[in-house]
């Protein structure tokens, strides 16, 4: 199996990089492949209006490394997991910009959408966030936008780890130890046991065994 990490802080050595990078290590010691895309190296803009801007082709014409981290990157990726610091919160400018720029390869008025939309579903997603603050509901509105995210490309929303800091690299320093805790949650990523039932899903009535 293949994940991408998007690390989407603009701080290379900063806290959520430090949790993406262990992410990665511990992907690739459960014999997975893993690949961290920088975010700030391949978004050169917002998305812009794609009727105006789009090629005659339908490709997109902002000319960054967006569209080969998309289709070279995530639409291969077995999994798509998220690096991001609270900005605000929510989640970093960086992180919500990816989101968005996949719109111009999934609207209908793009040539390969049907092919796009198939390879975008079925993903196990995780996040990874860094904070200042501690208290619980801190993240909430990032984990809401993932689940909805998830829920949408009928994907798995694995889980979160969310580790304390602030100036950069302080994350190590959290007690609970979130840096080995995303190593963790990597090793089991894709055979975690994650569940997000419709009513008429088959299921046994227990959760175990
Ligand atoms: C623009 C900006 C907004 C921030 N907003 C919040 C916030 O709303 N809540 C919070 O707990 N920390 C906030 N922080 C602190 C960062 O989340 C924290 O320093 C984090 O560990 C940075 O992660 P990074 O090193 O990966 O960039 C903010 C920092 C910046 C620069």
């Amino acid at each position: 199996m293949k994940a991408m990490v998007l690390s989407s802080s603009p701080r290379r050595d900063g806290n959520s990089a430090a949790l993406a990078r262990a992410f990665a290590e511990g992907l690739r010691d459960a014999g997975h492949e893993s690949e961290i895309v920088v975010a700030n190296d391949i978004l050169g803009s917002f998305l812009k209006d794609c009727r105006s801007c789009r090629r005659p082709d339908g490709s997109c014409a902002i000319e960054d490394g967006f569209s080969s981290a998309f289709f070279e990157s995530l639409l291969p990726a077995q999994g798509f997991v998220a690096a991001s610091p609270i900005y605000w919160y929510g989640m970093s400018a960086q992180l919500k910009a990816f989101f968005d720029r996949m719109f111009c390869y999934v609207a209908a008025s793009h040539p390969s959408s049907p092919s796009v939309v198939a390879r975008m579903q079925g993903k196990r997603i995780g996040l990874l966030l860094s904070s200042e603050e501690t208290y619980p509901t801190v993240s909430a509105g990032i984990v809401q936008q993932i689940q909805e995210y998830s829920r949408y490309t009928r994907s798995t929303f694995v889980g979160t780890v969310h580790g304390y800091g602030n100036s950069r690299g302080e994350i190590a320093r959290d007690p609970r130890d979130p840096v080995a805790r995303a190593y963790d949650f990597a090793r089991s990523f894709f055979t975690a046991h994650a569940t997000d039932y419709q009513i008429d899903t088959p299921r046994s009535g227990r959760v175990w065994g």
